[in-house]
């Protein structure tokens, strides 16, 4: 084998290299080793951002991240196995609609999901929420909830894709998340150690995501999507608005909350609709991927008819219990699991709402106590926002816009002028957002 050295490598990809898969896997399996310092990588991950990678060589990361670890074995559960993943966004908690409703159509979703990441919020933290229920199942369980109940839901566990364990701490430290190529491979390597099949992704766009304008978001889809496809995987990516944040809730118990209200049929009544358009459409792809509809319109009508017969609000109950929580007390909870310290923003003009901002909305969140600003940092279940308005919205001064729970009163105190920053107003109805840019294939 050729002489390496990791400081070549990072000149190289400095200067603009492509880097050959050799000096990718060299790089990578030193850092998992713990011969190569995290110094290094950190340079190598800028002078990524920076310069980019070939297709070829966001291929060859992908698949050294995946070889990093192994991968979950899901032989013998009967398919179609079917994931969607969301590059990450503010009140993004599709998954926990989607997940019980593509298994009432007889998808099995096998769901491996992340904690909170700076201002987004993280599936696993959101389900922690609710007392009892477990996200670090072995493999045996993880199998078992997925051929009884349809969907299972889990942390990465050790073994699996160390490299981007590792890779993605330092990157949320060193300002070099937000790059097409390392996004990719973080999730593409992810996605085919957990077992699906197919894949549908949301990747988004806006003030609330990591791309912030829809033409780096399509380049971002187009670099899933093409990865993807070449190791063999079918794949959908959906391009949606995260300049707001999604539904009426952002919160760990909070959004688990608004998502069985949806499976209840609540969602469309309310400020959830932008949650439920984007939920329906992502699980109308899930259904073609997993053969039951020729086409998303027909997957959506199925995914229609199954929500108003009542089965993924039962698949949800029965998840709770599978992974240890107790589905009365979580129906006993509703509406009232909430921290005392409380406040609400009020409108501060007459006029509309012309728009919430998702990215102060996010941080703020994470003052109160939804997210963490080190990994080491516990979540409060019980902090959030509720958003009695949205976007294009009529509000009269003076009106609830927001109810806002914080951890303690400190952390509420602190919130509140940035939560109130995060309301735009206009005196002329704002124009329509477009929830759903477009559907990238490959
Ligand atoms: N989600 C991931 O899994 N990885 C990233 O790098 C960004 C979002």
């Amino acid at each position: 084998m050729k002489f390496m050295r990791a400081v070549d490598i990072i000149a190289a990809k400095r200067d603009g290299r492509e880097l050959s898969r050799e000096e990718i896997a060299f790089l990578i399996g030193g850092y998992v080793a713990g011969e190569i310092p995290d110094y290094q990588v950190s340079a190598w991950a800028m002078a990524v951002f920076f310069k980019g990678m070939s297709p070829g060589e966001t291929a060859a990361l992908t698949d050294v991240m995946l070889k990093s670890g192994a991968a979950m074995d899901l032989s013998g559960i009967a398919g179609p196995l079917v994931d969607k993943h969301s590059t990450g966004g503010v009140g993004d908690k599709t998954s926990l609609i989607l997940a019980p409703l593509a298994a009432s159509l007889g998808i099995r979703d096998p769901m491996m999901s992340g904690r909170a990441l700076g201002h987004t919020g993280g599936t696993l933290d959101k389900l922690e929420a609710i007392p009892g229920y477990r996200t670090n199942l072995s493999v045996s369980e993880f199998r078992e909830f997925l051929a009884r109940d349809g969907f299972a839901m889990t942390g990465q566990t050790k073994g699996i894709v160390p490299a981007d364990r590792l890779l993605y701490a330092l990157r949320d430290v060193t300002g070099t998340v937000e790059s097409i190529p390392l996004i990719t491979a973080s999730i593409l390597s992810k996605k085919a150690a957990e077992g699906a099949e197919a894949l549908v992704l949301d990747v988004k766009y806006g003030s609330g995501a990591f791309m912030k304008d829809p033409v780096d978001g399509e380049k971002l889809a187009r670099s899933l999507v093409n990865t993807a496809s070449a190791m063999g995987k079918r794949i959908i990516a959906l391009l949606t608005d995260m300049d707001e944040p999604l539904g009426s809730m952002v919160g760990n118990f909070l959004e688990v909350e608004e998502c069985f209200d949806c499976l209840e049929g609540k969602g469309r009544q309310t400020s959830s609709r932008d949650l439920m358009e984007v939920t329906l459409e992502l699980a109308a792809r899930m259904v073609v991927l997993g053969g039951k509809a020729p086409e998303a319109v027909a997957g959506r009508r199925l995914c229609e008819e199954a929500l108003a017969s009542g089965k993924p609000r039962e698949l949800f109950l029965a998840n709770i219990k599978s992974q240890g929580g107790n589905p009365e007390q979580f129906l006993e909870m509703r509406g009232k699991y909430r921290s005392p310290h409380c406040a609400e923003i009020k409108a501060a003009e007459d006029g509309y709402i012309s728009r919430i901002d998702a990215w102060r909305i996010g941080h703020a969140g994470v003052g109160l106590g939804v997210g963490r600003n080190r990994t080491e940092d516990p979540v409060s279940p019980t902090a959030g926002v509720q958003f009695h308005h949205k976007g294009g919205d009529g509000v009269k001064k003076g009106e609830p816009v927001m109810t806002v729970w914080g951890k303690d009163e400190a952390s509420l105190a602190a919130a509140l002028p940035a939560l109130a920053a995060a309301v735009e107003y206009s005196k002329t109805p704002p124009a329509k957002r477009r929830l759903i840019l477009k559907e990238v294939t490959s």
